[in-house]
């Protein structure tokens, strides 16, 4: 029976998960690929720790370069994180004609091209199946399943993290940091949790989902990203109450008329749409193709065991067809540069929440400056009574262009009345265009 033999980077949770499958499943795998998966080598800076599995220790280095001039080793895995050192392992296993498979978010929004280009000169492949989503098989699906299809529009949640603080905010009324201290001690967050909410983490994750999606070209300088330390739970609970919606951090790719849309926020979502259902750290993404229509995928974004799953899957993938002579890049037709609209040419409604003092002639002030950036309001609502402090304005907007909206936004705040910035999150109608 063919062996392929790999080397490990990177022994942390995922890792770990993926030691346990090997061994747990090996039998299986092999008989489903027709080879023998071996690990020849596994390099992490902690070889002492115990991690509740057993592992040769002349297999362990703390030296990844061992792996990587490692003749005998066809595959290797990365799964230490973040940009260096895992670029330099990884673009020197591909000189030495080593196929890749990797979890590396990070590093494949910020080096997509290069990291490609260099797999294609020398003809291996880079597999990224736990990259997005964990273990909802979202990439596959995208680069190989769909392939009938012309992907229009992509809409995921795709930080667990994310959107586990605004789940706890809706259903326990829980105020944001406290949500978020109750989504670090779960584990959930980065090692630095300002790329889970200010939405970083949600965009390297959609620019490889774009990347894949729309044919290549899209950067991380592409995104349009905010985060969601601004939501309060009052927010919440009136997009829900009052205007029947959720607020989802989203992730927003779309193709039409030959540009795209790529944008990372906050955003008000139907009720009544399946992403509203998707619950605390759970992932999900869902798009539209011209021949299938709409798919939603869901399951654990994070997490040892899912993303073990996913990176074994692609150790799988790659068995089927690693001695076919010529390489099966991920993007076999790549298209030129599509153009990027920029934010302000958004044409959406928004949610606003104005901070206002109580007084006669605030909605008036407010409503004067909208229409004069021909802002036309759908809904207002002020819940609280506050003579002595600042109280709450919600609106919902007609559709308007963004640029107009926050140069009203902008004049509104300087008014005197207004005691705190205001708050907008777009809405989305979850279609191709809009
Ligand atoms: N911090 C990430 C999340 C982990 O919350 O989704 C998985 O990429």
């Amino acid at each position: 029976m063919r062996e392929i033999k790999i080397g490990i980077i990177g022994l942390g949770t995922v890792g770990t998960g993926v030691m346990k499958i090997l061994s747990c499943e090996g039998t299986r795998l092999q008989k489903h690929s027709g080879v023998r998966f071996t690990v020849k080598r596994v390099a992490d800076l902690d070889i002492t720790r115990d991690r509740g599995i057993q592992i040769e220790p002349e297999i362990l280095t703390t030296d990844a370069k061992k792996i990587i001039d490692d003749e005998e080793i066809e595959v290797v895995v990365e799964l230490i994180g973040g940009c260096e050192p895992a670029k330099s392992y990884i673009l020197g296993a591909i000189q030495k004609g080593k196929h890749i498979v990797t979890a590396n978010k990070a590093l494949l929004a910020c080096h997509w091209e290069e990291i490609q280009d260099r797999a294609k000169e020398h003809g291996v492949e880079i597999l990224l199946e736990g990259a997005v989503g964990g273990g909802i098989p979202i990439i596959r699906s995208i680069t190989s399943l769909l392939t009938s299809n012309k992907i229009r529009s992509i809409f995921g949640i795709i930080n667990g993290t994310c959107n586990y603080i605004l789940a706890t905010m809706a259903k326990e009324g829980r105020n944001f940091d406290e949500a978020l201290q109750r989504a670090r001690e779960k584990g959930y967050a980065e090692a630095d949790p300002s790329l889970d909410i200010e939405g970083v983490d949600t965009a390297h994750k959609l620019v490889i989902l774009a990347s894949l999606a729309f044919k290549g070209g899209v950067t991380l300088k592409d995104v349009y990203v905010e985060g969601i330390s601004k939501i309060t739970p009052q927010d919440i609970l009136y997009a829900r109450e009052e205007f029947g919606h959720c607020i989802k951090l989203l992730g927003v790719a779309k193709e039409w008329e030959d540009t795209l849309e790529i944008r990372v926020h906050p955003t008000m979502i139907p009720e009544n749409h399946p992403l509203s259902d998707v619950d605390g750290v759970n992932n999900a993404i869902y798009l539209e193709g011209d021949n299938v229509g709409s798919l939603i995928f869901s399951g654990q974004g994070a997490g040892q065991m899912p993303t073990a799953s996913s990176v074994v899957s692609d150790l799988v993938s790659l068995a089927q067809r690693i001695d076919r002579p010529s390489n099966h890049p991920l993007i076999s037709d790549v298209e030129p540069r599509k153009k990027v609209r920029p934010i302000k040419e958004l044409k959406t409604k928004y949610y606003v929440r104005f901070t206002t003092l109580d007084q006669p002639g605030v909605l008036a002030a407010i409503s004067s400056t909208l229409a004069k950036y021909r802002i036309s309001i759908a809904s207002v609502i002020q819940k609280e009574r506050g003579p002595e402090g600042p109280v709450p304005i919600v609106m919902l907007t007609h559709e308007a262009e963004e640029e107009s909206m926050v140069r009203a936004i902008s004049e509104i705040d300087r008014l005197e009345i207004v005691k705190a910035e205001t708050l907008l999150i777009r809405c989305e109608e979850m279609t191709t265009t809009n």
